[in-house]
């Protein structure tokens, strides 16, 4: 287990930033070119463990893939029916979004897999795409009464469905797009709310029957995918730029300019919470690229930020980035509740837990809620010793917490960060 330590620091972060590619957009990037026919160039793809894991398991099942350099590759496939059963077990290191997505795309094949991965993602609830992928055909067995991994799929001979998803979540409404791929008569999924929807993105752009409105999406099989210029080009990704955004706000006279992020509006509820906290942030340039909007975000120091409440249709926009929020709450006048948030008990860490419990380390007044956290501020934060829990979003945003303790702070199992982000800390020591 490696550690961090970081202190306290007055400088402020000027300058400009572009931070590593999009984890979501990366791994969706790979497994559709791996389905069409011929070579796909991906620029900006995010290197990390997950979307290794992810280009390794897409290697077993027949894709050829080739590094031009960390961050370009060729994804060679042979068409939509041309994947190959795999010989050994597709091992998902520790990512949900590969072990979701390849169950989805594995339901559809004539052929029996097995999926699995880390201790960490063994914890990880897989009914919820157990549940609908068995409902279109494919019989699929897991640990802890069909709920936890490994799991072992037979797939093919598909129908279309019409499903309610119980929660809002892009990863299993992802799974049901893959497998409807391979269906032989359409799909309905109704979302309870917006999550994420760069894999619509996607499979609209190659061609895919995909029509959506008020949250129903109305899916065609598909014959082939045609991606559009042979290329994907990745955007960095909003929920890495997310720390360095609460970072310049929290430190006097930052000035920061992240470049070429993510603002597909699914993804920045964040920005929409900070606004409202009294926060001045721009959206400058923005433009699209290979169907995704994106732009730069500005945003400079403000000493004057509020408590919010956050419920409702913002908390799938912001999934990921409750952590980083925690950490501007604590420095906020008032309080800030957060509500209807319990999907934040299956990340990568159960994040309302373990965000409690380490920021009241750091010396934060933090209420542990079924659903969510309340939080007083502004409250001043001291160095201690914390845990990542192996989540690298709770990692990155202690560190950040760091930088406005007084003291040092060490961070314990940093490796982490791996995840999603390896040269975070390397990034963070050029602006100080
Ligand atoms: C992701 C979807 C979200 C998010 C995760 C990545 C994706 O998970 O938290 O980090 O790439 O689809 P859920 O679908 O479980 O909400």
């Amino acid at each position: 287990m490696t550690r961090f330590s970081i202190s306290r620091s007055n400088t402020p972060l000027r300058g400009t930033l572009a931070v590593p590619a999009d984890k979501s957009i990366s791994h969706r990037a790979a497994i559709i070119a791996s389905l069409a026919d011929g070579a796909t160039r991906i620029e900006n793809f995010l290197p990390s463990t997950t979307t290794h894991a992810t280009l390794d398991c897409l290697r077993a099942l027949g894709a050829e893939i080739e590094h031009i350099t960390p961050t370009t590759l060729t994804v060679r496939g042979h068409g939509l029916r041309s994947l190959r059963e795999p010989g050994n077990i597709l091992f998902c290191q520790g990512s949900g979004t590969t072990m979701r997505l390849l169950a989805g795309l594995c339901a559809g094949q004539n052929w029996v897999s097995i999926l699995d991965g880390t201790p960490a993602l063994k914890r990880r609830p897989m009914a919820r795409i157990i549940e609908p992928l068995s409902a279109m055909g494919a019989m699929i067995l897991a640990r802890a009464n069909n709920q936890l991994p490994p799991l072992a799929i037979r797939g093919g001979n598909l129908r279309g469905i019409d499903y309610r998803l119980p929660i809002a979540s892009a990863q299993v409404k992802s799974a049901i797009l893959l497998a409807s791929l391979f269906a032989d008569s359409p799909t309905t999924i109704r979302e309870p709310g917006p999550s994420r929807d760069h894999t619509e993105r996607m499979l609209q752009a190659c061609g895919v029957e995909l029509q959506i409105a008020n949250g129903t999406l109305r899916m065609n099989p598909a014959a082939q995918l045609e991606i559009p210029g042979s290329q994907f080009v990745i955007p960095n990704d909003f929920s890495s730029a997310a720390f360095f955004i609460v970072a310049a706000l929290l430190i006097p006279q930052s000035e920061l300019r992240l470049v070429n992020v993510g603002v597909n509006p699914t993804r920045t509820g964040l920005l929409d919470v900070l606004t409202q906290m009294g926060a001045r942030i721009v959206v400058e340039n923005q433009r699209e690229q290979a169907g995704e909007p994106i732009g730069n975000i500005i945003v400079s120091a403000c000493d004057d930020l509020r408590g919010v409440e956050i419920g409702g249709d913002l908390i799938p926009r912001m999934i990921d980035e409750f952590p980083i929020l925690a950490i501007a709450a604590t420095q906020a006048r008032g309080e800030t509740l957060v509500r209807d948030a319990r999907e934040l008990r299956v990340k990568e860490s159960d994040r309302i837990a373990t965000l409690a419990h380490e920021l009241r380390a750091l010396g934060a007044q933090i209420e542990e809620r079924a659903d969510g956290f309340v939080i007083a501020g502004p409250t001043p934060l001291r160095g201690a010793r914390v845990f990542a829990h192996n989540d690298h979003r709770l990692a990155m945003s202690l560190a950040i917490a760091g930088l406005l303790a007084r003291g040092d702070t060490i961070i314990e199992g940093w490796e982490c960060v791996a995840d999603s982000f390896p040269n975070f800390a390397e990034m963070l020591e050029q602006l100080r």
